[in-house]
């Protein structure tokens, strides 16, 4: 018993020891005096006071080795950081703060913490940094704040704060970063935060604030980020917002804003995303937007502007829909955002498909606004071939079509070995009848039509135009002779047309199949589209566009591959469709030209230079041969390749997965062919594109590489040159 003791003496006498050497180390020699001081005592006696770090397993220990607390070298605690808990439910108070006037740093970020902020909070003189964060924390602030004048950072946001934000808050004027966001503070942002002027960020997001934003924001220079969105501010943007040149970043979305966008804002030359979304701004947007050289998203969404889009450079994410603006869209602007960006508001239009068309001067199109865009797409290469070469015209009234013309319709065929009268056709298709349709685009409705004969042909019915267009049927006629100069297996044959004031319609083959973008979104066609009939879907679009673009007198660029103008027969041989904006590209003249295409299919490089290339479809033909091998768009591997994990992306996993592997190794080699020579199609510089007839060439040869097919990697076929 004795020996025992002895011993459990001896075992203190050595932890005692060994404390004192642990508090050396942790401390500086000065640590040893201040063992006794008196501060040092009630600092300790606070902590162990406090529930806080009840279910911490060494509250025995020094408190300066407590997990949260910091001393410095004179053992006062200077940094307090709780995020995990050691305590079922803290009370703020419990913390008694007046008892720590070192304290520089107080971080209390954590569910079970509750109460009122007190009073003493005013105490800590020291502090720097104060951040009490999503807590269980209510009730107003303590006015006392404002004696924490050292303050650079305050961030109090996620409670339930409630109250007015306080005007003497403008007396921190060290602040740098000041958070209140989601509380439920109210009434008026005080002007006296215009004294912040060393504040570089301010959150009053998610509040009740209810009054207006103070002209006096306009001194806080430094600031880079200024959040007021979703609170119920009312009146107009001040214009000293303007004055804000280092901002970054401005939201004050879902509001009750009114007024105009000032134009000042045209200086905020660092701005990379600007929201004012959900307010009740009107009044036009402001062309000193296209100052901003910087902005990477724009919400303007569900306000009230109205007049014109002015010009504004692309950035990576814009909305202007639910809006009162009309007129037309920059040509731009609707080439690099998707059409939900402008819906919703009073009258905008543009040449993409699926877009009202701008009305064009005088009485041209007097069709109603819905039907716009289903009657000026018909005009296709209107505007193409009205540029034919004067050398192309004189051939054509050499050689005139075959005509029937009828009480002034024209109707021609060739091209055709039966025999096709417009009766039949209007007999066939009963006038057009719904039942008839196989389909809708952007040009005109597509039906079938059974002939006498027992042949099926397509229709394709255009839209009709007034009858003093001449110069409009002139250059329909144009285009119908190139179209029918071109005859290549892989394009589909156009069998002749009809052309009447009230009826416009081309005949075409008959495509068993429809499209390839219908075929792929089938589950059951997809399947029966396997990885050898793909590869040919593909080899027959290269085989066309190089006929179209190398083999003819003047290259005729297509201008709006995508898969829904491959069409597939039977046998699901494709055939390149739709030339209803094809052009020829005649290089004595400009080649600049009115945009066509479908979106997710168009050359970037048309955003900013609108100069039509071979390269155009040279790219939007990589988009589509990726989407055959895929089974869907590739969108997402767009994302994919810009982001750092490219490298480890297998070329198995982007393939339809619908699909088995394949088999036999000549058809994985010329799948493997297939995505490399598209993904060089993609590159957003068209002259690193190859040309159609390099990609021909190139899908006869062998793989320069021996990668097994499950170890090719994106990376890999990217950077191996072609
Ligand atoms: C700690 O609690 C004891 C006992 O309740 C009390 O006497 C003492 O004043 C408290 N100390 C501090 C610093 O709160
Ligand atoms: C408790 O404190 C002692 C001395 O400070 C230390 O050696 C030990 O690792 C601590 N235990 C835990 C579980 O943190
Ligand atoms: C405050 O605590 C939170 C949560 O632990 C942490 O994420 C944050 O970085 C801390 N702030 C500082 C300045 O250390
Ligand atoms: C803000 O600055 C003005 C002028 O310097 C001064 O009169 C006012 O008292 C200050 N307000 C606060 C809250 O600091
Ligand atoms: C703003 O909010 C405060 C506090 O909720 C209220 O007293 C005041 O009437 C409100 N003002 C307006 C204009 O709604
Ligand atoms: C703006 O940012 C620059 C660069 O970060 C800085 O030098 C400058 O002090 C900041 N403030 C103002 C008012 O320009
Ligand atoms: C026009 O006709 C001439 C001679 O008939 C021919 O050489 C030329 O290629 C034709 N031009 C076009 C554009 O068809
Ligand atoms: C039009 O494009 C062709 C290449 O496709 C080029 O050779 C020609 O110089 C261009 N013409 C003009 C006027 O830019």
């Amino acid at each position: 018993m004795e020996w025992c003791s002895i011993n459990t003496c001896r075992v203190l006498v050595v932890s005692v020891v060994l404390l004192s050497y642990n508090m050396l180390l942790i401390s500086s020699p000065a640590a040893a005096a201040a063992t006794t001081d008196a501060q040092v005592e009630a600092e300790a006696e606070t902590l162990r006071n406090s529930t806080w770090w009840w279910y911490m397993e060494n509250t025995t220990s020094h408190h300066c080795t407590w997990d949260g607390i910091t001393c410095n070298r004179e053992g006062h605690v200077i940094q307090i950081t709780y995020s995990r808990g050691y305590c079922r439910r803290c009370k703020l108070s419990q913390l008694k703060f007046s008892s720590f006037p070192s304290l520089l740093h107080l971080n209390l970020s954590y569910p079970l913490i509750y109460g009122r902020i007190p009073d003493e909070i005013g105490t800590l003189t020291k502090l720097t940094y104060l951040r009490i964060s999503e807590c269980d924390v209510y009730g107003e602030l303590p006015v006392s704040l404002g004696n924490l004048a050292l303050l650079e950072e305050l961030d109090l946001s996620y409670k339930l704060l409630s109250g007015a934000i306080p005007s003497f808050l403008g007396y921190l004027k060290n602040l740098i970063h000041l958070d209140l966001g989601s509380n439920s503070l109210s009434s008026v942002i005080p002007s006296s935060l215009g004294n912040l002027t060393n504040l570089e960020y301010l959150d009053l997001s998610f509040n009740q604030i209810n009054g207006s934003i103070p002209f006096e924001i306009g001194n806080l220079k430094n600031l880079v980020e200024l959040s007021l969105a979703r609170n119920s501010i009312v009146g107009a943007i001040p214009s000293s917002l303007g004055d804000l040149i280092n901002l970054t970043e401005f939201n004050i979305c879902g509001n009750k804003i009114r007024g105009c966008i000032p134009f000042e804002i045209g200086n905020l030359k660092n701005l990379a995303s600007l929201d004012l979304s959900n307010n009740l701004i009107n009044g036009k947007i402001p062309s000193q937007l296209q100052n901003l050289k910087n902005l990477k998203n724009l919400d303007l969404s569900h306000n009230k502007l109205s007049g014109h889009i002015p010009t504004l450079p692309i950035y990576r994410s814009m909305d202007l829909s639910y809006n009162d603006l009309e007129g037309h869209i920059p040509f731009e602007l609707q080439l690099e955002h998707p059409p939900e960006v402008f819906s919703y508001n009073k009258g905008l239009c543009g040449e993409i498909k699926g877009w009202p068309h701008c009305k064009r001067g005088h009485k041209t199109m007097l069709i109603t606004t819905i039907a716009i865009s289903t009657i000026l797409f018909p005009l296709f290469a209107v505007f193409g071939f009205l540029l034919l070469s004067r050398k192309m015209r004189q051939n054509q009234t050499k050689t005139p079509l075959k005509k029937n013309e009828k009480n002034g319709d024209i109707f021609s065929i060739w091209n055709y070995d039966g025999k096709i009268a417009y009766e039949d056709i209007i007999e066939a298709t009963e006038d057009f009848d719904i039942k008839y349709c196989i389909g809708t685009g952007g040009y005109g409705t597509v039906y079938k039509a059974q002939l006498p004969t027992g042949n099926v042909v397509a229709l394709k019915k255009l839209h009709g135009w007034e009858r003093d267009e001449a110069t409009y049927l002139k250059s329909f006629q144009n285009e119908v002779q190139v179209l029918s100069k071109i005859k290549h297996r892989n394009i589909i044959k156009l069998h002749g047309y009809c052309l009447h004031k009230r009826c416009m319609f081309l005949i075409y083959k008959y495509m068993e199949r429809g499209s390839l973008f219908g075929v792929l979104s089938n589950e059951v066609e997809a399947l029966e589209l396997d990885w050898i009939k793909r590869v040919n879907v593909v080899k027959s679009i290269v085989h066309a566009l190089c006929y179209m673009h190398h083999d003819y007198t003047l290259p005729i660029i297509h201008r709006d591959i995508s898969s829904s103008n491959i069409l597939l027969d039977s046998k699901l041989d494709a055939f390149l469709s739709d030339f209803g904006t094809a052009r020829l590209l005649h290089h004595d003249s400009s080649n600049q030209t009115v945009l066509a295409g479908t979106y997710g299919y168009i050359a970037p490089e048309l955003a900013y230079t609108m100069v039509v290339t071979e390269k155009c479809d040279v790219y939007s033909f990589g988009v589509v041969a990726l989407e055959t091998m895929m089974g869907k768009h590739p969108r997402e591997l767009f994302t994919l390749l810009s982001s750092s994990s490219a490298q480890s992306i297998m070329l198995t996993d982007i393939l339809d997965s619908r699909l088995p592997s394949p088999q036999d190794q000549q058809v994985a080699r010329d799948v493997v062919l297939v995505v490399w020579l598209a993904l060089k199609c993609i590159h957003s510089n068209p002259r690193s594109r190859p040309t159609m007839q390099h990609i021909s060439s190139r899908l006869r040869t062998q793989l320069p590489f021996l990668e097994t097919f499950h170890g090719i990697s994106l990376w890999l076929l990217n950077t191996q040159e072609i």
